[in-house]
């Protein structure tokens, strides 16, 4: 098993996600209060692999930092510079003399999959197609690179089709032989100016090559936009486990599976629904409501506030005598009531890409 490598991918372009983006990789966005990046990492990691690699595009904050050189997770990381996000078929291509001709699985660290990915990488080590690919049916195939199947067997890769080719998306994990290398190596720049790995199972299986499928049992995610960060956090919350190493004062009522942090305070009168998660030192106002799938960071505070169905990154602070729903509050933000300050009407300093909806 431990042949394979792996290769996690932290560049490209974060638009989409803008704000956030701006002043950190969106990668390293938390969901359930564990940075994205970290799911595919931990998923590579249970697959046996010691030799990770992961491709960074220029704004990569965070990431060496809390990866380091992977020595604390037992496993080596060589990290790999794209300064131009030119596309995942690109950043496999500058990566070759990292994967050595040996098998490799590719893990975009924007995808978030509950699916036994070890289990994925036995079935390939066994059965050695040229890849194999993971598939999730989706009702926009329209966003995705997608996989037409005939009688079992995939007959054709399109790249975000315009016209209906199948419903069956490319979830962001890949399985390769070095056999990919030469038919990369053809490849010319897409519509979008990118080389796509979609285009090269393609031309692996135009080759005559043989490529498998593997269609995703549990649940798939790819956080590209707002929304599916907060269904992301839906999806790993459902699964949280309750653990209590904060302060919680008398009279609150905690209900559901609810992870509290260190240091944290949770005052009298507050309520929590969970499943939803706080991180260190974080303080719950008396009287504040933190409802199901919400993920509060470290050093925030929610006070006087409803929250719901939201993330809030560390350092911010939430008091206002309003709901919160389906939000993504940036680190170091302030959102605060008015109180009886004249001359009445909402105060802002937002940034750049920002959406508020009042
Ligand atoms: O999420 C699955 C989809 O991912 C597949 O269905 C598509 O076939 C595939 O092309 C890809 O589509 P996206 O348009 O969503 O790719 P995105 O630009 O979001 O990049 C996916 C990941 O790869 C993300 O973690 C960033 C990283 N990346 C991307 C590019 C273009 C790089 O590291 N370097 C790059 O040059």
């Amino acid at each position: 098993m431990s042949r394979l490598k792996g290769l996690l991918l932290a560049g490209g372009h974060g638009t989409r996600l803008r704000p956030l983006t701006y002043t950190g990789n969106k990668h390293m966005l938390p969901i359930a209060n564990k940075p994205m990046l970290m799911y595919g990492f931990d998923h590579l990691r249970a697959t046996g692999i010691t030799d990770i690699g992961i491709v960074l595009g220029p704004l990569h904050e965070g990431i060496k930092d809390a990866l380091g050189d992977g020595s604390k997770f037992h496993v080596k990381i060589t990290y790999i510079d794209q300064p131009d996000p030119k596309g995942i078929a690109h950043a496999v291509l500058i990566s070759k003399d990292f994967l050595e001709n040996e098998p490799f699985i590719v893990y975009l660290g924007d995808n978030l999959l509950k699916e036994s990915i070890p289990k994925l990488a036995e079935e390939f080590i066994a059965s050695k197609p040229d890849a194999m690919v993971v598939l999730a049916r989706v009702k926009d195939p329209g966003r995705f690179g997608v996989v037409k199947i005939e009688d079992g067997k995939i007959t054709k890769l399109v790249e975000k089709p315009k016209q209906f080719v199948s419903d069956y998306a490319l979830a962001g994990v890949y399985f390769f032989q070095p056999s990919v290398f030469p038919v990369i190596e053809t490849l010319r720049p897409s519509g979008r100016n990118e080389l796509e790995i979609t285009e090269a199972i393609q031309g692996l299986l135009q080759r005559g090559g043989l490529i498998t499928f593997h269609e995703v049992s549990g649940w798939w995610k790819d956080t590209g936009r707002p929304e599916d960060i907060l269904e992301a956090n839906q999806l790993v919350l459902r699964d949280l486990k309750s653990s209590m190493r904060g302060k919680l004062d008398e009279g609150v009522s905690v209900s559901g599976s609810v992870e509290i942090g260190e240091g944290t305070h949770v005052h009298k009168g507050a309520t929590i629904r969970g499943p939803a998660v706080i991180g260190d030192n974080s303080e719950i106002g008396p009287g504040a409501y933190v409802g199901p799938y919400t993920s509060i960071g470290s050093y925030v505070k929610i006070l006087g506030t409803e929250i719901e169905n939201s993330i809030v990154l560390d350092g911010s602070i939430i008091d206002c005598h309003d709901r919160v729903v389906d939000s993504i509050i940036g680190r170091n933000s302030q959102i605060r009531s008015n109180g009886t300050q004249r001359p009445s009407g909402r105060r802002f300093v937002v940034g750049e890409s920002t959406y508020v909806s009042l």
